[in-house]
């Protein structure tokens, strides 16, 4: 029988659909002796409340040392249509879109990545979006949700950097999960061909596979869901 190794992991946005396919793999992995799931809507843990994610840290800290922190939460539409053209921004969606995507995976690292144990590998992940790159930019438009994955690329790979100064061993990685069946793409998933939109069950699968082959050499990268890197 093998042993359980006395570490968590810790999936923040498990309410949503990619983010109950990696809690579900997770637990059914046997790999962690706790699994938080933890969300908004299930646990209290509103990335807009930097009180209840610092309470959320602080129940994790009371278990065994986190060394896998996925951070699965996001928003693209919800109240707002992502923008065709610039003569549509509108300030207070940008902020919501910086608010969610940006500033509260932010925030969970701020509270979350000093759990990780020093002596040990550890992930940190947060899902990002290949149209947040902007290298890989051709088509324009989704001008919220564009810029605010590509500040969250660059809080990752700032946070890679300062990382690996008290945590050597430790990865930071940015996915890409495919397009996904979930109620983020619903709307977005015409011309989508049928092999392209992917279960978040497979696309779930399919990450944790590119995380384990990540190395500290990698940190600060983002990752498609077939491994391959996408472009800064
Ligand atoms: N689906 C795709 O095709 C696709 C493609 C590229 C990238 N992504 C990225 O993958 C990630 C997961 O997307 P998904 O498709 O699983 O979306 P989803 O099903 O809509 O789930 C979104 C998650 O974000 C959480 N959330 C939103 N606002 C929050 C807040 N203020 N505080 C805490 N949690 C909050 C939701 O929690 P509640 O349940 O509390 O609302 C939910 O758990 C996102 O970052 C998305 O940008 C998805």
């Amino acid at each position: 029988m093998t042993e359980t190794p006395n570490e968590s992991a810790v999936v923040v946005g498990a309410s949503g659909g990619v983010g109950a396919a990696l809690a579900d793999a997770l637990r059914a992995s046997g790999r962690y002796a706790s699994v938080h799931a933890l969300s908004r809507s299930g646990t209290g843990l509103d990335l807009e409340d930097e009180t209840s994610i610092a309470a959320a840290a602080a129940a994790v800290a009371t278990g065994p040392a986190p060394t896998l922190i996925l951070v699965a939460t996001g928003v693209l539409h919800s109240g707002y249509e992502p923008e065709r053209s610039y003569r549509t921004l509108d300030p207070e969606h940008m902020q919501r879109d910086y608010r969610i995507n940006t500033i509260g995976p932010a925030l969970v690292a701020k509270h979350f990545a000093p759990l990780m144990p020093r002596d040990r590998r550890g992930v940190f992940a947060a899902l990002s979006a290949r149209v947040g790159s902007i290298g890989d930019n051709r088509l324009g438009g989704w001008h919220s949700y564009r810029a605010s994955k590509a500040a969250l690329n660059m809080v990752l790979r700032n946070l890679s950097i300062e990382l690996a100064r008290t945590h050597p061993l430790a990865v930071v990685a940015g996915l890409h999960p495919g397009t996904v069946d979930t109620s983020l793409s619903a709307p977005f998933q015409r011309g989508v061909k049928a092999d392209r939109l992917f279960t978040p069950e497979y696309s779930a699968a399919s990450m944790f596979a590119v995380l384990d082959r990540l190395d500290p050499r990698d940190s600060g990268g983002v990752f498609a869901w077939d491994g391959a890197r996408i472009p800064e």
